[in-house]
């Protein structure tokens, strides 16, 4: 930890992905949900959190005009083959003077603006990178590829993580300057060996990934947050 970090803060919302397991005709981020694109809904979560300073859309090179033309606000760039593909060049589009990084996906359309918020204070504080994440209610089981269990991680010791995951830019940029593999930012940063720092996550910032996912959302629309015991303190 640092001292208190100030600074400009950019958003990069990657929404590249196409999304088959979705199973619908176009890229998961552009499907609607209750007459707005989950990528609008995300954009204006960012927005209402009042802490970013720009907004970097990473999206599928044959949208780049459309949606420059829908959000002139937001920078807009193509992304790649992989998420972190898409991560870099949003990257790579942040205004120079960059000191925090948010790293949220379109697919996340309900997170609650509170939670960037939340994440931008552990960072103000001094975290180099920081993820929200909840505790697992399932008891998990890793297994071998033919479906064989190999053993059961303690639960009480899991966080499902969510984004916005944040990081000072510097250790974003290291991060993904290395050749390491992983489903999210925070994991190239944990294979430099850097600490991350876990704040509770908010259960609206599931990501929307398959139909039942998209089915929940819509439920979810329009009706208000329900007020949750703090997350470190459910019983596991
Ligand atoms: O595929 P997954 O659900 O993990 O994607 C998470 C987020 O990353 C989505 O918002 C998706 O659009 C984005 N993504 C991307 N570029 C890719 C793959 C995924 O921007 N190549």
């Amino acid at each position: 930890m640092t001292d208190d970090v100030q600074g400009r803060i950019v958003a990069l919302i990657p929404a590249a992905g196409q999304g088959t397991r979705l199973g619908l005709d176009r890229p998961k981020a552009f499907v609607e949900l209750d007459g707005q694109t989950l990528l609008n809904r995300s954009i204006d979560a960012v927005r209402a959190s009042g802490v970013v300073d720009q907004v970097v859309v990473i999206v599928p090179p044959e949208l780049v005009d459309d949606v420059r033309a829908r959000f002139p606000e937001v920078s807009v760039v193509a992304g790649g083959a992989e998420r972190s593909d898409s991560v870099r060049a949003g990257l790579a589009a942040a205004d120079p003077d960059t000191e925090l990084v948010l790293v949220h996906d379109a697919a996340r359309a309900l997170t609650p603006p509170a939670l960037f918020a939340r994440v931008v204070e552990a960072l103000r504080g001094g975290a180099g990178a920081v993820v929200p994440g909840l505790p697992v209610t399932d008891t998990l089981k890793r297994v071998d590829d033919t479906g064989v269990v190999i053993d059961t991680p303690n639960r009480a010791e899991l966080r499902a993580v969510q984004t916005p995951q944040g990081f000072t830019a510097e250790l974003l940029r290291r991060a993904h300057a290395s050749a390491a593999d992983a489903t999210d930012d925070a994991g190239l940063v944990e294979a430099l060996g850097e600490p991350v720092v876990v704040v509770p996550g908010e259960a609206r910032a599931f990501k929307i990934t398959t139909p039942f996912d998209l089915r929940l959302a819509e439920l979810l629309c329009g009706t208000p947050d329900v007020v949750e015991p703090d997350p470190e303190e459910q019983p596991s």
